[in-house]
C-alpha cells in the first residue's frame, strides 16, 4: 500500500483510508465479528488510517474500533476521531458543541472508549456556530501540547474557516465529502487547501454506496441513513442510477468495478501532488477486498475524460444530505 502525507504537517498515512461509521449501523444492521475482521483485514492490506466519530452509535464504534485493535502496535495505525455531534437517547441529533472545556470532556471519553492514550487526528465534526473555531481548535492544541492529541483536522467547512483554523495551529487535513457526485469542494476548498498545505480525507466516495455499482432501489433496509438521503430517494434516485450505468460502461473498458472506478477517480484528483487519501466505509472483508485495488488503478488523461463523459460534474440529482443538514455543511452539493 503507497502511503501519503497529509498536508505539510499531518502524518504519513496509507493512500487509502477506512471509515468506520456503517459498522455502527448507520447503514443499517452491521455484523460485530465480520466489522472486525474487515479492521484486521485492512491492517494486513496495509490501511493505516482509521477514522471514527465518538457518535457513530453513542459510543459503539470507538468500542468496536478498541476491540478490533486490542494488542496491535500503536505506532502502526493512526486513529481519525470527530466530536461534537450531540444526540440524544433517541439518537436524534441535537446540534454541535464544540466549546474548549467540551473538547477536553469528549477526547477525555474518546481516549477511555478506544483504549488509547492518545487520538492521531482530533476533529470538530461540524462546525459549532456558536463557538469561534479559533477557541476549538486552541483547545486541540493544548491537548497536542499536553500528549493526548498529535494533529488537528477538520470536517465540513468552508475555506474561510480552514484560513482561520490554520492561522491558530496548523490542520493536517479537511475531512469533506468528495465523489463523482459531489463536487462542490473543487471551487474554493481544495485550492485553499493546497495553498495552505492541508491534505483532504475524501468520504462518501461511493456516495454512500450509491455509486459502488452494488446499490439498486429495493434495498433500503430499516435503520438505513440512505432511506431519508434525498439522493437515494424516489424521483432521484432512477436518475442517479442511471449515472451509474454509465461509469460501468467505462469500468468495464478499464477491466474494473464500478466501485473501484469511483475510488481511484478521487485519489486521481490529487495524484499529482499525493494530497487526497479516499476513505472507504466498507463493513465487510468482501467490500474491503473490491476497494483496495482502487489506489493501484492508473487513471489516464483519456480515462479521465471518459469518466468526466458519463458523470459530468453537477450530474447528481438530489442534495447529499437531507435538508435539516444541508446548512452544517462546508459546502454544498
Ligand atoms: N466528516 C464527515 O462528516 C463524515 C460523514 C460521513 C462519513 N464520514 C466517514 O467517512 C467514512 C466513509 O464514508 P461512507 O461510509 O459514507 O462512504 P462510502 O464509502 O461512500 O459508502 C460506504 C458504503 O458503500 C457501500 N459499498 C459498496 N461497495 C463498496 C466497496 N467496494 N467498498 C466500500 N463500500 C462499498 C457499502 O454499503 P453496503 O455495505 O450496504 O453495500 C458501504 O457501507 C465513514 O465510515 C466515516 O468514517 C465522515
Amino acid at each position: 500500500m503507497q502511503t501519503r502525507t497529509l498536508g505539510r504537517t499531518g502524518p504519513a498515512v496509507s493512500a487509502l483510508g477506512l471509515g468506520a461509521m456503517g459498522m455502527s449501523g448507520a447503514y443499517g444492521a452491521a455484523d460485530r465479528t465480520e466489522s472486525i475482521a474487515t479492521v484486521h483485514a485492512a491492517l494486513e492490506a496495509g490501511v493505516t488510517l482509521i477514522d471514527t466519530g465518538d457518535f457513530y452509535a453513542m459510543g459503539h464504534n470507538e468500542l468496536l474500533l478498541a476491540e478490533a485493535l486490542h494488542g496491535r502496535d500503536r505506532d502502526s495505525y493512526a486513529l481519525s476521531v470527530k466530536f461534537g455531534m450531540l444526540r440524544g437517547p433517541g439518537h436524534e441529533f441535537g446540534g454541535t458543541d464544540a466549546r474548549p472545556e467540551a473538547v477536553k470532556n469528549f477526547l477525555a471519553y474518546s481516549l477511555t472508549r478506544l483504549g488509547t492514550d492518545h487520538i492521531d487526528i482530533y476533529r470538530p465534526a461540524r462546525l459549532d456556530p456558536a463557538v469561534p473555531i479559533e477557541e476549538t481548535v486552541g483547545a486541540i492544541a493544548e491537548m497536542i501540547d499536553a500528549g493526548h492529541v498529535r494533529h488537528v483536522g477538520l470536517s465540513e467547512v468552508d475555506a474561510a474557516t480552514i484560513r482561520r483554523a490554520h492561522a491558530v495551529h496548523p490542520i493536517a487535513d479537511l475531512q469533506i465529502e468528495y465523489s463523482l457526485l459531489s463536487r462542490a469542494v473543487e471551487a474554493d476548498i481544495l485550492p485553499t487547501l493546497r495553498e495552505l498545505g492541508i491534505g483532504l480525507t475524501a468520504y462518501g466516495v461511493l456516495s454512500r454506496g450509491l455509486i459502488s455499482g452494488h446499490w439498486s432501489t429495493d434495498r433500503a433496509a430499516p435503520g438505513d441513513i440512505r432511506g431519508s438521503s434525498p439522493r437515494f430517494s424516489s424521483g432521484n434516485v432512477e436518475h442517479n442510477l442511471a449515472l451509474v450505468e454509465a461509469l460501468r460502461r467505462v469500468a468495464e473498458e478499464k477491466g474494473c468495478t464500478v466501485a473501484q472506478l469511483a475510488i481511484a477517480w478521487v485519489a486521481a484528483q490529487g495524484s499529482d501532488v499525493g494530497d487526497i487519501v479516499p476513505l472507504v466505509g466498507a463493513r465487510t472483508r468482501g467490500r474491503l477486498a473490491e476497494a483496495l485495488p482502487a489506489v493501484e488503478l492508473d487513471l489516464t488523461a483519456d480515462d479521465l475524460a471518459e469518466i468526466e463523459k458519463a458523470v459530468p460534474a453537477g450530474a447528481a440529482r438530489g442534495d447529499r444530505y437531507p435538508p435539516a443538514f444541508m446548512s452544517t455543511l462546508g459546502a454544498g452539493n
